[in-house]
């Protein structure tokens, strides 16, 4: 499935390898033409469902170069780090969790007295595994002329820490009560060890990220709420419920800011992997940010006269990884009369065209009336036009990439001025007058 998800996405224009006429950049990725579009109804569903239909957050769009002193106070700089491995034998290095009976090396690790001496190399089996070393996940830089420690910036690795430095002017200016939330969706960095499997793990992503402030005793509750929610949008957007489940991270497995954390995880074609987590951060990050900036962080709540560090419940998914599970999601096959149907049965709000005009046949009759119905229709929906090969063959590729409807001008239309719209899944078929055709689209493309 994977193979096939990949060579759909280079062959129709979802996504292509970065730098490819290089020979590639190594887990980078360009979105074409129809990625794009793809990847942008994810993010815009998203946005939809955390921020415009709701009367409790607000979005941001920080910078991605941050003061350096943003990533100490967040604990990035001591904590987000990988242990490393090199085989002496076969020069391959790994994270230790990816050796045999990894999660105890990694607890081990944690608590200083792992040992390795006995483990053999997943890829030789020699036992010449070097002693771990730590290997800081962020991509480091320097503004300005002069490379020394005074210049160091960092690329962030979640965009999170945008929200919480941000955390008071947002507050203040959109006037605020606590519980409320900040969303932002936007790229992340990381000098990932391991990168691969397509879009999951990738150098360069973006992460669509919430950071709701509560009072430290709504947390717990806050975090379940979100729980539900964040899996309620994956299954309103066509995941099947069989198709992810949570994960609770266990103790040793926290990230440093989490007092408690959970996946949401996808059946991916490699396994049960994490596509969202959701975490109660406390008041890690704000406490922190006091602490390092000068800034008292806290929150005065009017009606009780408590005054207190918020604490955090965040939302965190990948658009990239989402991206990737739904096109997996929504792959079929099913054999018809001319061998195997191809379907990407995507949610019309996620469909990069909603809608191809095509006439029947290229012929210099039918295409005026066809451009203008397709005039018609391209100012309320993303659509395509396309006039080239058979008709069912046009079909056929409109599927591929799931078009939810294709318009269908024939020489009929020209005398009765109504054309035929015919339905990516059912392959149904129904004619409408040309006056109607953006209202019956309408009908049919829900959320769009
Ligand atoms: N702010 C919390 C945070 O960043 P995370 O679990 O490290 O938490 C959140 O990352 C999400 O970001 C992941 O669930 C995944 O969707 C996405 N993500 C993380 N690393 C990634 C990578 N290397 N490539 C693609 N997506 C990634």
């Amino acid at each position: 499935m994977a193979d096939k998800i990949l060579s759909l996405a280079k062959r129709r224009g979802f996504v292509f390898p970065s730098s490819e006429i290089y020979g590639g950049a190594g887990s980078t990725w360009d979105f074409g033409p129809l990625g794009v579009e793809l990847k942008n109804n994810v993010k815009r569903a998203w946005w939809r469902s955390m921020v415009q239909l709701r009367d409790d957050i607000v979005g941001l769009d920080a910078a991605i170069l941050m003061h350096p002193r943003v990533w100490e106070a967040s604990g990035h700089v001591e904590n987000f780090i990988d242990p490393l491995v090199d085989c002496r034998s076969c020069k391959h290095r790994f994270r230790i969790d990816e050796l045999p009976d990894g999660e105890r090396l990694i607890d081990a690790w944690r608590a200083g007295s792992v040992d390795l001496s006995s483990i053999a190399c997943p890829r030789c089996g020699q036992k010449q595994l070097t002693v771990p070393r730590k290997f800081n996940l962020m991509f480091k830089t320097h503004v300005g002329p002069v490379e020394d420690s005074a210049s160091v910036a960092w690329l962030r690795p979640e965009t999170a820490q945008g929200i919480y430095v941000d955390f008071e002017n947002v507050q203040q200016s959109a006037r605020r009560k606590i519980p409320f939330g900040i969303a932002q969706i936007g790229k992340a960095f990381r000098n990932e060890i391991t990168p691969g499997n397509f879009l999951y793990r990738s150098l360069e992503f973006e992460q669509m990220e919430m950071q709701y402030f509560v009072r430290p005793d709504d947390a717990a509750a806050r975090f379940e709420e979100w729980k539900a929610e964040r899996m309620r949008w994956y299954v309103s957007l066509g995941i099947p419920e069989a198709k992810l489940r949570f994960r609770e991270h266990a103790g040793g497995e926290l990230a440093h800011y989490a007092k408690a954390a959970v996946d949401i995880e996808f059946a991916y074609p490699f396994g049960w992997k994490e596509l969202e987590g959701i975490h109660n951060r406390s008041d890690w990050d704000l406490r922190r940010h006091s602490e390092y900036s000068g800034k008292d962080l806290s929150y005065f709540e009017e009606a009780t006269k408590d005054k207190f560090i918020p604490h955090v419940v965040e939302t965190s998914g990948g658009a990239d990884r989402g991206t990737y599970a739904f096109l997996l999601a929504a792959y079929d096959e099913e054999p018809d009369k001319e061998g195997i149907r191809t379907v990407l049965r995507l949610h019309p709000a996620l469909a990069p065209h909603k809608v191809a005009v095509l006439p029947l046949s290229k012929n210099e009759k039918l295409t005026p009336l066809a451009r203008e119905v397709w005039a018609s229709v391209r100012g309320h929906v993303m659509t395509t036009y396309d006039e080239t090969q058979a008709i069912g063959r046009r079909y056929r590729r409109q599927d591929e990439v799931g078009t939810p409807l294709c318009v269908t001008v024939d020489f009929d239309s020209l005398e009765d001025r109504a054309v035929t719209i015919r339905e990516r899944d059912s392959m149904a078929q129904v004619r409408v007058p040309i006056a109607e055709l953006t209202e019956r689209l309408r009908e049919r493309l829900p959320g769009c």
